[in-house]
């Protein structure tokens, strides 16, 4: 059978004021009217079942992840004593993965993404399953559009004989210059952060890769399925690294293949990829909340949650309207929204 393993751990402060502290970016309607996690396992109906889905996250998020996910079973809910990034996170999913099945595949996704184009996006997830059921740890690449430093980078290489690509290099997150070489080479694509990977596979990968996390794993495994496991984990989580996989695994492992895929993907980013993740008006504004009007407005991005919201005569303005926190920023600068929880922060 195939796992999903949804990773919602991230805190994602490019969002505010729509995302707090108890409510992350992938607990916002972003891309449609339901939470962008709901959206991420509603996607996989058909391709895996949401009893052998597993969400991965920290203890303020672990209610409203569960409510989220229906039908979700309760022992499938996997919450993290303290956030030690995503190569503990996946680890601890895969410990319970192979509980079950030791050679279980592991569908590992973001919470917060967006994909377009469903049936495609499913397609290749079965045909990445393939490729990992041969002992690959697999990737979905994605074509470039620009230079993106928040990224990872996988240098294609040879055709694998079954599917996929052999990854030469993996970079995650280069300067702008080294960014805009991979893009003019062509030889690049994108980290998709979507992974699939037999079970005892990723588990042999931590051991040769990290193994600063093999004790703590070891006391993990001999847990799984035990009464213990709660107060095992309490005890030997906080002591991983913190780590992402893709500085923890994905730049040193020789056996990754990349699995290119075009399916409409999205990171959701910031306020200005919404217009690529909604849909917008004539004048390509993208304005929602029953009481949000726009009058003479080009590319904007205006939410509205419940006062009423007007925006006139504004070009590329993206602005946010929480009920108890407005926002106004160019889209250009929407990135720096993050520095806005910074100061705010501060204050406190
Ligand atoms: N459970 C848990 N615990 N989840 C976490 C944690 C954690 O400690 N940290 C992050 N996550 C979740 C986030 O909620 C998100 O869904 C996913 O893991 C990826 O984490 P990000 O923090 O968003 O990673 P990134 O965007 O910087 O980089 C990754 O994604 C890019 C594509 O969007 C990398 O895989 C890049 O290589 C990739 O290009
Ligand atoms: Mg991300």
């Amino acid at each position: 059978a195939l796992y999903p393993v949804i990773m919602a751990g991230g805190s994602g402060t490019r969002f505010w004021p729509l995302s707090r502290q108890a409510r992350p970016k992938q607990f916002l309607p972003l891309a449609s009217k339901q939470p962008l996690i709901t959206d991420t396992s509603a996607r996989l109906k058909g391709l895996a079942s949401v009893k052998d889905t597993f969400i991965v996250c920290g203890p303020l998020h672990a209610k409203s992840a569960a409510k989220l996910v229906k039908g979700l079973p309760k022992a499938n809910l996997l919450v993290e004593p303290v956030a030690r990034n995503t190569a503990p996170a996946i680890a601890l999913a895969a410990v319970q993965v192979a509980a079950r099945d030791p050679k279980g595949i592991m569908v590992v996704l973001p919470s917060d993404h967006h994909v377009a184009d469903v049936a495609g996006f499913k397609r290749t997830l079965a045909e990445a399953a393939k490729i990992a059921e041969a002992g690959h740890i697999v990737t979905l690449g994605i074509k470039p559009a620009h230079p993106e430093t928040g990224y990872g980078y996988i240098q294609v290489g040879e055709a694998l004989e079954g599917g996929g690509r052999k990854v030469q290099a993996f970079k995650e997150k280069p300067d702008l210059e080294t960014a805009k070489g991979y893009l003019s080479s062509g030889d690049y694509l994108w980290n998709g952060g979507i992974f699939v990977f037999r079970a005892d596979v990723i588990l042999e990968a931590f051991a040769r890769h990290m193994p600063e996390m093999q004790k703590g794993l070891d006391a993990l495994k001999k847990a799984a399925g035990k009464r213990t496991f709660a107060s095992v984990l309490k005890k030997v989580f906080p002591n991983l690294p913190s780590i992402s996989i893709d500085y923890g695994v994905m730049e040193k492992a020789s056996n990754i293949a990349v699995l290119p895929g075009d399916f409409g993907w999205s990171d959701v980013g910031s306020f200005a990829a919404i217009p690529e993740v909604r849909p917008a008006d004539a004048n390509g504004n993208v304005v929602s909340g029953d009481s949000a009007v726009v009058v003479d407005c080009k590319n904007c991005v205006v939410l509205a949650e419940k006062r009423p919201l007007a925006v006139v005569g504004l070009t590329d303005v993206v602005v946010v309207d929480s009920g108890d926190a407005v926002l106004v920023v160019p889209k250009d600068k929407s990135q720096d929204v993050r520095k806005v929880v910074e100061a705010l922060k501060a204050r406190k």
